[in-house]
């Protein structure tokens, strides 16, 4: 679902701030659905999860504050818009154990050793 376009690549279903309504309704259908395929998930209080392609961060705040709330979560996607708004997200539930990266899958910037756990929802590309 990428397009070429010489330097850049863009996202076609967007990414920018413009489409965070589209990014909550996708949420609302979407995460009881997650919720109950991660409700057998097994933790450990230091658990570090990787979450690849977090849009605005839901699952990622979701798995910060109610799967591992004494582990460390790190979400990253391309958009920086969608990270400015999923670190807003954060501070009002005032979690400290998520880290929003705004980082590309293919630079993948990240020690490939460090995760217990990597969750990717709907990445299209
Ligand atoms: C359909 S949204 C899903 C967002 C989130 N995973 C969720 O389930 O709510 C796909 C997300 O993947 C991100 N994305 C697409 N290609 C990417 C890439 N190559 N590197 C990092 N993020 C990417 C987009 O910016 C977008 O936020």
């Amino acid at each position: 679902m990428m397009t070429q376009k010489s330097e850049t690549i863009t996202y076609l279903l967007g990414s920018e701030a413009g489409t965070l309504l589209r990014y909550r309704l996708f949420n609302e259908v979407y995460l009881p659905g997650t919720k109950r395929c991660l409700s057998d998930f097994p933790t450990n209080p230091d658990m570090e999860i990787l979450e690849i392609g977090c849009g605005i961060g839901d699952t990622a705040c979701y798995f910060a504050e109610a799967l591992v709330p004494d582990g460390h979560v790190t979400a990253f996607d391309q958009s920086p818009d969608l990270i400015e708004i999923a670190n807003r997200r954060a501070a009002e539930l005032d979690l400290k154990n998520v880290t929003f990266v705004c980082a590309k899958v293919q630079d993948f910037p990240f020690p490939s050793d460090r995760y217990d756990f990597a969750h990717t929802r709907y990445v299209l590309s």
